[in-house]
């Protein structure tokens, strides 16, 4: 097999900026089988579940520490009315998911149930409330009787409904791509909304809410821009923090072949590569509205929050097409540490990045059948191998030497990625090779600090079509892999690996 030979310096005692474990965060709408035979069986299911949450979904995700939880949608946010999700579930009324599959929804699963969900992953929550057809009061009232104490309307209805004490909501979202599903809005129109909805959502006590506004789609750099000019006026930095602190842009990648989506499992290597560009791009579309936040806010005060992004394909076949089911295979996970290197890189701006979504729907960390199975998709092994970057330092990786670039029609993708940190006298490097059909044998000079491997793993398959099922659960699971280390020029430490074609792998180390 042809080998290329890379080189990068790794500069472990130079610190660049945090990166926040909420990058790691993830996304739950009410779509398909995300909440309804994901998340939620009820409580007289026989899959093994507390208070009608599936336990082998939590265990599953307690491993990945869950920094973040949004819910309750996406496009379903502007349609969701919160009074209908609290109470006795009996009462609860059942409305139409118009906006996925036009099936009833029957608001079992509602404030309450996310909110004990949060506590049993230990995320925060990041509730996504209606701009769409909801109205301020409502927003506000949500607000309050999630997090006010004492005693008010709303906290005498939460302790009807069975909760005295006020809960942490850290993250709060207005509306949802207000440019579409949202209410198909002009950007100006909801700039001057969510000024107007920020305004009245409270911090009560001691909750202090980071509202984030709803930004673009990829690369629409106009409708960022309309945001920052409404968060600079007058009016709205009469509140200390600013009328809201973060603004979102959601991010998917497509094949991108011209042909609309395709097969999750079945592609070629073309398909295959122009993934991996699209995937890359979203660098170019960080720093973009990155550069248009710091024109107005040039100390970087307002959060950028990717809070929704991942890979899109054609529903599996057998399955409703509006459920968005869809297989997770190796480049599925390639997309996914892809993008962390690029969220890493950004970090300074980027405060928050939330895959879509959790559970049986898009880029899922784990698929469920009804009868009690569940499958860890390689993705999952990913956001697992990269945990240790969860609010560590990023350092500065420098390719000296790198593989040759990959023509991909006009684009050319970088077949190399490498992220480096450290947190607590440990680094975690984070590698992979994209390549199909060579090597890289990858050579790190780390430098500044001693270091020594405790433990490197790899997540690779014969075939990047590869993916896990019931029937092999472990096709593609990370497995240990040998790095050699060895004193290098200067003090340095020089690490050997080499990774095969389409690989991820992960080396911790222990500084001194
Ligand atoms: O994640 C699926 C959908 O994609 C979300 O509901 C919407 O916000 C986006 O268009």
């Amino acid at each position: 097999m042809a080998t290329s030979d890379a080189r990068a310096v790794v500069d472990l005692d130079v610190t660049g900026p945090t990166i926040s474990r909420h990058l790691y965060g993830h996304f739950a709408e009410h779509l398909g089988r995300c909440i309804y035979g994901g998340f939620w069986v009820g409580e007289d299911s026989p899959i093994p579940n507390e208070g009608g949450l599936r336990l082998d979904v939590v265990e599953a995700l307690r491993a990945l520490d869950v920094p973040t939880l949004r819910w309750p949608g996406g496009c379903f946010a502007d349609a969701y009315h919160w009074r209908d999700g609290v109470g006795p579930k009996h009462e609860r009324p059942v409305m139409v998911n118009t906006l996925w599959g036009d099936v009833e929804e029957n608001n079992h699963f509602g404030t309450h149930e996310f909110m004990a969900l949060c506590e049993l992953l230990g995320a925060d929550p990041y509730v996504n409330g209606n701009v769409g057809s909801g109205t301020v009061r409502e927003m506000s009232e949500w607000v309050e009787y999630l997090t006010r104490d004492g005693d008010s309307p709303m906290v005498r209805l939460r302790k009807a409904n069975g909760r005295d004490a006020p809960w942490k909501v850290p993250f709060w979202g207005i509306g949802n791509e207000a440019w579409g599903c949202g209410g198909h809005l002009r950007a100006e129109a909801y700039a001057d909304l969510a000024c107007r909805y920020a305004t009245f959502l409270h911090d009560h006590g001691d909750n202090r809410l980071y509202r984030i506004a709803a930004g673009a789609s990829d690369d629409d750099l106009t409708w960022t821009e309309a945001l920052m000019k409404a968060i600079s006026c007058l009016g709205c930095t009469a509140r200390p923090r600013g009328v809201f602190q973060g603004i979102s842009f959601h991010y998917y990648t497509f094949a991108g072949d011209g042909i609309g989506k395709s097969s999750a499992t079945d592609f070629t290597d073309e398909q295959y590569y122009r993934t991996m560009v699209k995937a890359a791009d979203i660098d170019r579309v960080i720093a973009a509205h990155s550069a248009v936040m710091d024109a107005y806010d040039p100390l970087r005060q307002v959060g950028l929050v990717c809070d929704e992004w991942g890979t899109w394909w054609q529903a599996e076949p057998g399955t409703n097409p509006r459920f968005l089911h869809q297989q997770n295979t190796l480049r599925d996970a390639l997309v996914a540490s892809l993008h962390f290197d690029i969220f890493h890189k950004h970090a300074a701006r980027l405060r928050m990045a939330n895959i879509a979504q959790t559970v049986n729907v898009l880029q899922a960390m784990v698929l469920t059948d009804d009868d009690g199975g569940l499958v860890l998709t390689p993705t999952y092994h990913v956001f697992e191998m990269n945990k240790g970057h969860q609010d560590a330092t990023s350092v500065p990786v420098h390719l000296v030497e790198a593989p040759e670039a990959v023509e991909v029609g006009d684009d050319r993708l970088a077949p190399l990625s490498i992220s480096a940190s450290t947190k607590d006298g440990r680094a975690l490097v984070s590698m992979s090779n994209l390549a199909l059909d060579r090597e890289a044998t990858v050579r790190l000079d780390l430098r500044g600090r001693a270091a020594t491997a405790t433990r490197a793993r790899i997540l690779t398959a014969d075939k990047p079509q590869s993916h896990n099922t019931l029937a092999a659960p472990d096709a593609v699971a990370p497995t240990e892999f040998d790095v050699e280390l060895r004193p290098g020029a200067l003090g340095s430490t020089e690490l050997t690996a080499p990774l095969p074609p389409h690989s991820f792998a992960t080396v911790e180390l222990v500084l001194g």
